[in-house]
């Protein structure tokens, strides 16, 4: 896509376009032309501060002071894009200057984080992926969208995909999980919800933001920004993959990342920016440095200055300068100095131009939709549906729940979480409003309190909080109740950029408050909210039920409500590992088998005879006090009935490297209740040239089932998404066995093997 072949076609295509028309109306506002002509057309007129001025993306003050500085900016055609408007009147205004005062009246691109929700809040991100539904995340982009653009905003920096393995992160919140094809799938479908699948150019789209690219989630030790060492080959098999998908959606920007990998930042790498971006994937969109990040070379100490910083952010594929106004002080004295070249620049301004003019920003620039689609019940409804089905029960014993009611008469509920009405929403929320989220404790009262008396006491006035009186308040509260539900995870702050976490414990006095609950002997539930799998392994065993909500959102008490009640059975999966302890991570399922893989076997710390000799553990890979296993594989989650697989069939035994695996096996409802199951497929490269993960998720689907109905699950493979990135960084199948499975999570089911020739 990106050859002089393509400019001298499209050079003659606005010649051609123009020609018979003799009209006065230049090319680039003739809303019937092709894209691409408008963009050279358009080009060809700008001078070179316009050009640069289409660079340089500013953060709006509403204020006297934001007024002064970038009204003028924009009429002077300074400036190409404004994030943090997010009212209808501002911009409109601003627009106005853009579109009716600046000479080529070129108009803004507003942009905004609008990453799980902007007014309805859906679960986090990470939330969304524990749905396992694709058509969950795609309604979520869609939804914001629509409520998003009713105030102007046309551009998001979502979907996050970052690979994260690290619990500790704090932006494991923000993305998909562990899984490259989890987050592929949920990539294209948040891609598609934003930019409203193939009319992009209607009012109501997003431009969706690929970030952070790339590798931002493999930050050492978990702590933000920090350093990540990825090799290529990685990057190709694990980490690059959602960004193809993003792409392939039709992603028309991606976000440079803030890490810098193998020793180079992202937002001066030119070989993931350009070499492999631009050459390799063809993009044609445009990629915006992170905040501040051009400058950021200077401290990442590779620029000696800003200008430098410059000359490398842009010549190696970063774009749009966000925030930072590096571009727009250096780049005029940097091109007359010969460092930067107007091909350069070009190139820049023609992803911006293009990402506009399929926005139809130049034919809609002003907010055309209605405000009342803010909160709309339909949008309420789909968050609601989406903090169901991102439920996840880890625990059930003796069937506790759901609540029987002839039992369950009088009901404490109880813990920091459950009254959250800001917290529930999670991180990244600018625009959510905490007047409108449903509680545990609404839901409950609203729902169920006709016929079930409801007690409530906090325990605790916040996770971090460690009140010895409100804790002891709520366990005198437990004596008459007949069973106690307690909300326990941490605040929404404690996740989220730059919100990393050493300890994934709970946080303040929320494991003394439920020994003190369980210490009652009263049937006990607890709920987790939070934006992390944190390593509750203690009060998970004292609880009798554990319900993993992550963030819920702003509906996230009446999903949780009726999942307790139930009215609903909960069908969430694990989308990440759920570490046993801190000090487990990274983990991940999809790891490498190592020479040593641990048995099972090991000898645990208590186990050791005193004086024992050094190889006496047999040495494999494990720790000697937290084993290999984690908490709770990728994957994993129980529900109200269970569900039998069997005669797992594939087509053939051997198949050719561009043949397609037909599977199918039986499913069966073998419990009580009607259920969804998430079914998975993985498969396992027995032997390859590098060494293979242990297993791979390739395929799932949601699957429900009546109680005692069985269902043929059929899935259609392609060799060809086999393959494996060798040592020449080269992506291709390798002959040889491998297995496959279909199961439950990522370490049970049915498995065979079969051969590629
Ligand atoms: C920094 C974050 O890394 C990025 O995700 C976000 O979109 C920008 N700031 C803009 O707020």
């Amino acid at each position: 896509m990106v050859t002089s072949h393509r400019f001298i076609v499209t050079g003659l295509l606005a010649l051609v376009f123009t020609l018979p028309l003799h009209s006065k109306t230049p090319l680039y506002k003739k809303a019937d032309a092709p894209v691409d002509a408008r963009v050279e057309d358009l080009l060809g007129r700008m001078n070179l501060d316009e050009k640069i001025g289409q660079l340089n993306q500013r953060a709006y003050w509403h204020n006297d002071e934001g007024r002064k500085l970038f009204d003028p900016m924009i009429e002077a055609g300074g400036l190409g894009s404004l994030m943090n408007v997010n009212d209808p009147a501002s911009a409109d205004r601003l627009q106005r200057i853009a579109v009716e005062k600046s000479r080529l009246g070129i108009p803004l691109l507003i942009a905004r984080d609008v990453i799980h929700g902007y007014k309805t809040i859906f679960p986090i991100p990470l939330g969304q992926a524990a749905t396992f539904s694709p058509e969950i995340a795609r309604e979520g982009a869609r939804i914001a969208a629509v409520e998003a653009s009713s105030d102007g905003v046309r551009w998001t920096f979502a979907p996050m995909i970052d690979i994260a393995r690290d619990a500790r992160w704090g932006r494991i919140a923000e993305g998909c999980g562990e899984d490259p094809y989890l987050t592929s799938v949920m990539a294209d479908a948040m891609v598609r919800g934003f930019q409203n699948g193939d009319s992009v150019g209607s009012p109501t789209s997003l431009a969706a933001c690929a970030k952070h690219f790339v590798a931002y989630g493999a930050a050492e030790g978990g702590r933000d920004y920090n350093a990540t060492g990825v090799s290529e080959r990685e990057l190709r098999q694990t980490y690059l993959p959602p960004f193809k998908s993003a792409l392939d959606a039709g992603a028309m920007t991606f976000m440079a990342s803030f890490n810098a990998n193998d020793g180079v930042p992202s937002s001066c790498n030119k070989r993931i920016l350009t070499d492999i971006l631009r050459k390799e994937w063809g993009f044609d969109g445009f990629v915006v440095s992170d905040c501040f990040s051009v400058r950021e070379l200077v401290p990442h100490r590779v620029a000696a200055n800003e200008a430098e910083a410059a000359v490398k952010c842009l010549t190696a594929g970063v774009d749009m300068d966000m925030e930072d106004g590096i571009y727009a002080a250096h780049l005029d004295s940097l091109v007359k100095a010969g460092l930067v070249s107007v091909d350069d620049i070009d190139r820049a301004v023609r992803g911006i131009l293009r990402t506009k003019f399929m926005l139809g920003l130049f034919e809609n620039p002003y907010v055309v939709t209605q405000q009342s689609v803010k909160y709309a019940p339909s949008h309420l409804a789909a968050a609601r549906r989406a903090a169901l089905e991102s439920a996840i029960l880890l625990k059930n014993d003796g069937d506790v729940l759901p609540f029987d009611r002839t039992k369950v008469r009088k009901l404490l509920i109880t813990g920091p979480m459950a009254d959250a009405r800001y917290n529930q929403l999670g991180t990244w929320i600018f625009d959510g409003e905490k007047e409108h989220t449903v509680t545990l404790l609404d839901a409950f009262r609203d729902i169920y309190g006709d016929s079930l008396e409801i007690v409530y006491s906090p325990g605790l006035g916040n996770p971090r909080k460690s009140d010895p009186e409100t804790m002891a308040a709520a366990v005198a509260a437990a004596a008459d109740a007949d069973a106690i539900v307690v909300a326990v995870g941490e605040d929404a702050i404690l996740s989220g950029e730059g919100h990393c976490m050493a300890d994934l414990g709970l946080v303040g006095g929320q494991s003394q408050l439920v020994g003190q609950l369980k210490a009652t002997g009263k049937p006990l539930v607890m709920i987790v909210m939070a934006g992390r799998p944190l390593a509750i392994g203690r009060e998970a065993d004292m609880a009798d039920a554990v319900i993993y909500s992550f963030h819920p959102g702003t509906m996230g008490g009446p999903a949780l409500a009726d999942l307790l009640m139930g009215r609903e059975s909960p069908s969430g999966k694990t989308p990440v590992t759920f570490p046993s302890t801190s000090g487990q991570c990274p983990i991940y399922y999809n790891h490498a088998n190592t020479g040593r893989p641990a048995t099972g076997a090991e000898l645990g710390i208590a186990d050791i005879p005193d004086d024992a000799g050094n190889t006496f553990l047999g040495c494999t890979s494990y720790y000697l006090d937290a084993g290999h296993k984690p908490l709770y594989p990728f994957g994993y989650g129980l529900t109200y009935t269970t569900f039998a697989y069997s005669d797992l069939a594939l087509d053939k035994e051997q198949y050719a490297p561009d043949g397609t695996i037909h599977v199918s096996f039986t499913l069966t409802n073998t419990g009580k209740r009607e259920a969804t199951e998430v079914v998975q497929l993985y498969t396992a490269d027995l032997v390859a040239s590098v060494t293979p993960s242990v297993a791979d998720l390739r395929r799932f689907d949601r699957v429900r089932l009546a109680p005692g109905e069985s269902r043929r699950v059929e899935f259609d493979l392609p060799v060809s998404e086999l393959a494996i990135v060798g040592s020449d960084l080269v992506s291709r199948v390798e002959p040889g066995e491998f297995s496959l499975r279909v199961g439950p999570d990522s370490t049970r089911g049915c498995e065979t093997k079969f051969s590629v020739k």
